[in-house]
């Protein structure tokens, strides 16, 4: 294994050295994290990834502390057997799973040992928290940080896939900030596979071209190899995930488009999880997920933990996002409460437009 790793290193080193490119290798850092990790993880393993990547700049938001947030969230539902609750809500009035607090948990330490994070906020601790150095003293470039560590806690029993959501703001606070502002967002998903889906933005890639890209946790969850370099949404795709299905009970232009995607022979791939189910997109390059709400039927997206991120790695992928009544991207609304929760459609650019034209035109919503 120490065998492997070095030669890791070397190879990576070589690719810098041949090709003369500012290049990162996530992996070499990993390596530099204290040892206290590698009990942590409980793998008592590297955690390592053979990526190497053209970026115009170091991404101080580290994203290797991702991985290994993603790897320890994978050895505790590794070792999940009781569905037991904390007997606390979260803020949301949600109940708390022991998992759900333990995966927060895992990722406060993992940004907490960054040093390169001011503020994080997430959907079990939904304030502004204080992550920072310490000496209140910036290390470099800072963050800021929103996340949902488990998203799918009402599916995790049932063994459906769930996964984690990040998304990384520059600069201190969320507050205020638009989902276009972020450098970059991951999600993780716990399914048959581990992997951690990376969208780096234009500002991160020194061919200022947003790139997304996959990598799987191999190895005994020892190791993260690059699955996939390079995720791209077609223009369409006739896959459809459509969640809070209940609104078309009350929303009859959303009952129409439900009806046409039926009537036009569209496969559905729904599973109740977002991430999973937007992560399809990503799989198979097209199709479109939609959260729709109604009068009865409450939109229950939250913007900053779920909808901003998953969002910016749509876009990144040459997909398009819209809120549900407004023809916006949901990339330009401000975020205003750490709870702030929207109706959304994602996917490929002709099925969202397809949307808009259901949805905003014909007696639909076009409030803006
Ligand atoms: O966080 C909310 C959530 O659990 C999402 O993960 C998921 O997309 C949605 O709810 C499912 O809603 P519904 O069951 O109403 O389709
Ligand atoms: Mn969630």
């Amino acid at each position: 294994m120490y065998g492997g790793f070095l030669g890791n290193i070397l190879t990576r080193v070589m690719i810098w050295m041949l090709c003369g490119l500012k290049c990162l290798s996530f992996g070499l850092n990993s390596f530099m994290i204290p040892s206290f990790w590698f009990a942590y993880i409980s793998t008592h393993s590297f955690i390592y990834c053979r990526l190497v990547f053209a970026i115009s700049s170091p991404p101080h938001y580290k994203i290797e502390y991702y991985f290994l947030a993603t790897a320890h969230i994978a050895v505790l539902m590794m070792n999940y057997v009781e569905h037991t609750y904390a007997g606390t809500q979260n803020e949301s009035g949600d109940e708390q799973l022991h998992l759900d607090i333990d995966s927060d948990n895992a990722v406060f330490a993992a940004i907490r040992a960054s040093q390169v994070f001011w503020i994080a906020a997430s959907e079990e601790t939904p304030v502004e928290t204080n992550v920072g150095p310490a000496s209140g003293l910036a290390t470099g470039n800072m963050f800021s940080l929103g996340f949902d560590p488990l998203d799918g806690s009402s599916i995790i029993d049932a063994n459906f896939s769930v996964g984690s959501i990040f998304g990384i703001w520059p600069g201190k606070g969320v507050l205020g900030r638009k989902g276009s502002e972020q450098v970059a967002s991951a999600v993780a998903v716990h399914g048959p596979r581990t992997t951690l889906c990376i969208a780096l933005g234009a500002s991160a890639v020194s061919t200022q071209k947003p790139i997304v890209l996959e990598v799987t946790l191999v190895h005994n969850r020892h190791t993260w190899e690059l699955s996939r370099d390079a995720i791209h949404i077609q223009d369409e795709g006739k896959v459809f995930a459509p969640g809070n299905l209940r609104a078309t009970n009350d929303n009859p232009q959303y009952n129409a488009l439900v009806q046409h995607w039926i009537s036009n022979r569209y496969t559905l791939r729904y599973s109740g999880g977002m991430v999973p189910d937007v992560y399809h997109i990503f799989a198979k390059s097209k199709g479109v997920f939609s959260n729709v709400s109604s009068e009865k039927a409450k939109a229950k997206l939250r913007l900053l933990y779920e909808v901003a991120p998953l969002g910016f790695m749509v876009e990144c992928a040459g997909g398009v996002t819209t809120h549900e009544a407004h023809d916006q991207s949901v990339l330009d609304i401000p975020i205003e409460d750490l709870d702030q929760r929207l109706g959304v459609c994602f996917g490929s650019a002709k099925e969202v437009a397809l949307y808009k034209q259901f949805m905003f035109t014909n007696g639909g919503a076009t409030k803006k």
